[in-house]
């Protein structure tokens, strides 16, 4: 059996509102933030990369809760923008950190990694392969956007989230879900090779490229549906949930899961307003954000669900 002992998270210092974009793309602070809800971003400074930001997260984790983490024995990094492709980003943060003897990966998951990376921490800290594993969402997205494409460079934004997940004398995780539409593979992509995606020819010119259009009805019709068969999963009703937290992609997805649901906008903590699409960070960004409002405390019963690139999914609830 296994929980979450210690959360931290971290945003970069450098404040980006929408009239930013104005100055190089056609496009303007009302219409980002009435079709996204975003109203500002932070952007890593030049030469501070993903494994940066995990490394700071996880000084925060350790600062909010006095957890030592010299002895974590897995470190797994979820992140669509890693430092590099090879060595991976957990090595990085493991070197960073000098944590002695971690077994260290990366989760390619996208905006839906930080979930999958909690699933297998619990997989492992319940099987007893490893006992204290480190599980960070980081994010340096500024690197990887398109900052001529309109359509997707004004939603991204950079940050980082670290849990600590260790065994428990009682089971904090309730249920888990994923799943994955491959079909829709091409709607969102960043690659660095001329190649196909379901037999389309895409753009290999290293950024995040989005069928915005796409993905949100793709999140819209299907999230709600995967949080009310977790939900079921776990044996739960929607009221015996304090919070559900979705992945922060747009304001108006999120919107209209709680609509779909009935379920109070109040008991969805988000971070795209202040930080933009964080992806594999989005997640803990809202939790960290409704904690320190009062929201989200210990013993709360918390859905994350986290959606993206793929297209791909993973949830869970959790006993925070
Ligand atoms: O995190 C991973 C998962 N990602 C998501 O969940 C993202 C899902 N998608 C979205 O959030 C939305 O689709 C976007 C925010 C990306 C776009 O919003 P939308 O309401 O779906 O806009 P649209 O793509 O339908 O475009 C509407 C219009 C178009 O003009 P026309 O064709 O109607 O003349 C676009 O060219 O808005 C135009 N447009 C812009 N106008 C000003 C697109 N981007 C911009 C822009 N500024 N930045």
């Amino acid at each position: 059996m296994s929980r979450i002992t210690a959360f931290g998270t971290y945003v970069p210092e450098k404040i980006i509102d929408n009239h930013y974009f104005e100055q190089f793309i056609d496009t303007n602070d009302e219409w980002i933030e009435s079709r996204t809800g975003i109203k500002t971003r932070r952007f890593a400074k030049d030469g501070e990369y993903a494994s940066d930001l995990s490394v700071k997260a996880v000084e925060n984790l350790m600062a909010n809760s006095g957890a030592d983490v010299s002895d974590v024995d897995f470190i797994v990094v979820c992140t669509t923008s890693p430092d590099q492709p090879m060595p991976n980003t957990a090595s990085r943060v493991q070197y960073k950190l000098g944590i002695k003897n971690a077994g260290c990966n990366d989760i390619y998951a996208a905006c839906a990694g930080f979930v999958y990376g909690i699933q297998m921490a619990h997989g492992f800290v319940n099987s007893g392969v490893y006992k204290k594993v480190l599980v960070i969402g980081s994010e340096a997205l500024s690197k990887i956007m398109d900052l001529k494409d309109r359509t997707s460079c004004i939603l991204f934004g950079d940050g980082a989230g670290a849990v600590l997940i260790e065994p428990s004398e009682d089971e904090h995780f309730m249920a888990f879900n994923s799943g994955t539409n491959g079909d829709f593979g091409h709607d969102l992509y960043l690659s660095h090779k001329k190649n196909s995606i379901n037999g389309v020819g895409i753009n290999p010119n290293g950024k995040i490229i989005q069928n915005g259009r796409s993905v949100f009805k793709w999140a819209v019709g299907n999230i709600p549906i995967k949080i009310k068969e977790l939900v079921e999963k776990a044996g739960m009703t929607l009221d015996d949930l304090d919070y559900i937290v979705p992945h922060s992609a747009n304001l108006r997805i999120i919107e209209a899961i709680a609509k779909n649901l009935d379920y109070p906008m109040s008991k969805i903590p988000q971070s795209v307003t202040d930080f933009g699409n964080t992806s594999s960070a989005s997640i803990p960004l809202a939790i960290a954000k409704s904690v320190a409002n009062g929201g989200i405390k210990k013993g709360d019963i918390v859905l994350m669900i986290g959606f993206g690139g793929g297209l791909t999914f993973a949830g869970t609830i959790v006993k925070w």
